[in-house]
C-alpha cells in the first residue's frame, strides 16, 4: 500500500496542520508511503519567489522535526520535470468542464476576481483552474492508492480517480486508481480569534493562528486572547459555543482526554486557557526545537532533500515515461 499526501507552503505551518496531518503522517506512515511539500501548488495566486523558497525549506524541516521519516519525504519542485510532463498528459485527458466545476476553483476564483490581479474570473491565474490536474499528477506519478486529505480536497482526489480510469481505458493500464481517505474527525482546529473558521496558514489576520514555530509566550498570548463566546463557564458545544469547544478540542488533541469531560474539569476560562497554552507549548516544543536545529544545519537539510528527490524520482519516472509512450509522445 502506498499512501501519499502533501502540504502546500502557502504560509508557515500552524497547529491545525500539525494535529490534523503532520502528526498523523509521522505516527502511521508505512514503509512505502510518501509525503511532500507541494511548493508548486503555492504559485496559483500572486506569490513572492524568495518567500516561497524559504517556506518550502522551512516546511521540509518541520516535517522532519515532526517525526515523518526523512526517507518518505520530498519537495515537489525537485520532481518538476516528471510532474510537468505528466500534468500535460493529464490535461490532455481532462475536459475543461471537469476542472471548471471544482468547488475550490469556483470559490477561490470568485473571491479573487475582486482582488489585485483583478479582471474578474478571467484575471485569475490559469494554474488556479489546472491545479487539481497537477495534484492528480502528484498522486498518479508515484502510484499512490490512498490519499489522506481533508474534506476540501476530496473532489480533487475524485478527479485523479476519473483521470486514472480514463487514461487506463483509453491508452492502456499505467495508473493505480487512488482513493481518498478522510482522516478521523477530532482535531479540526479552528481559528482562535474567529472560531467559525478553520485555522489557516494563509489567514489574513494571524492573531488566532498558532504557528508551529511560535515562541512559547506568543502561544500563551494567542490562547489567552482566544474568543470564548461570552458564557460564564466552559461547556463543550461545538455548534453553539465554537470558541470554547475549539479550546477543549485542542486540549484533548494535545494532552489526551475527551473534550466534553474536560469541560467539567475546568471551572473557569482562565484556568482552561492556561491548561490549553501549557499543552500546546509542550506538544510543539520538540517540533519547534527540531525545526530550528535543522534550519541551522543547512548541510543536513540539503542531504535529506536530495536523497528524497532521488527516491521520489525513482518511484515515478517509469510511470511518467510509460504514459508518454502510450499517448504517442515518446
Ligand atoms: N492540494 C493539497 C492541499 O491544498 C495539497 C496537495 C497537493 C496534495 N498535491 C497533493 C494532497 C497530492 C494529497 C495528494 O491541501
Amino acid at each position: 500500500m502506498v499512501q501519499l499526501s502533501g502540504i502546500t507552503p502557502s504560509g508557515h505551518a500552524q497547529l491545525g496542520n500539525y494535529l490534523g496531518a503532520l502528526r498523523r503522517w509521522a505516527a502511521d506512515g508505512g514503509p512505502d508511503d510518501l509525503y511532500f511539500v507541494s511548493d508548486l501548488h503555492a504559485m496559483t495566486t500572486a506569490h513572492n519567489p524568495a518567500r516561497l523558497r524559504s517556506l518550502a525549506t522551512e516546511q521540509l524541516a518541520v516535517l522532519v522535526a515532526a517525526g515523518v521519516a526523512p526517507e518518505r519525504l520530498f519537495v515537489q519542485s525537485d520532481l518538476v520535470r516528471e510532474l510537468g510532463a505528466l500534468t500535460w498528459v493529464l490535461e490532455c485527458t481532462c475536459a475543461y468542464g471537469e476542472a471548471a466545476r471544482m468547488i475550490q476553483f469556483k470559490e477561490k476564483s470568485a473571491a479573487r476576481s475582486t482582488s489585485v490581479e483583478g479582471g474578474g474570473q478571467a484575471g485569475v491565474r490559469l494554474s488556479l483552474l489546472t491545479y487539481p490536474v497537477l495534484m492528480a499528477a502528484d498522486i498518479l506519478a508515484v502510484g499512490a492508492d490512498e490519499v489522506p486529505v481533508g474534506e476540501d480536497q476530496r473532489q480533487h482526489v475524485e478527479l485523479a480517480r476519473t483521470l486514472a480510469r480514463r487514461f487506463n481505458s483509453t491508452y492502456g493500464e499505467v495508473f493505480v486508481v487512488p482513493e481518498a481517505t478522510l482522516p478521523p474527525a477530532g482535531a479540526r482546529v479552528r481559528d482562535l480569534a474567529e472560531p467559525t473558521r478553520k485555522m489557516s496558514k494563509s489567514a489574513e489576520n494571524s492573531a488566532g493562528v498558532v504557528f508551529v514555530l511560535d515562541e512559547p509566550d506568543q502561544i500563551r498570548r494567542k490562547v489567552r486572547r482566544a474568543r470564548t463566546d461570552g458564557d460564564s463557564a466552559p461547556v463543550y458545544d461545538p455548534e453553539n459555543r465554537p470558541g470554547v469547544s475549539n479550546l477543549l478540542d485542542i486540549l484533548a488533541a494535545c494532552a489526551g482526554g475527551d473534550p466534553a469531560q474536560l469541560a467539567d474539569k475546568y471551572p473557569s476560562y482562565g484556568v482552561l486557557k492556561d491548561a490549553v497554552a501549557d499543552a500546546v507549548i509542550e506538544e510543539l516544543r520538540p517540533v519547534r526545537d527540531g525545526t530550528l536545529a535543522l534550519l541551522d544545519d543547512v548541510g543536513e537539510l540539503e542531504r535529506i532533500r536530495k536523497a528524497g528527490a532521488e527516491r521520489a524520482t525513482e518511484r515515478s519516472a517509469h510511470r511518467v515515461s510509460a504514459a508518454l509512450r502510450m499517448v504517442g509522445a515518446a
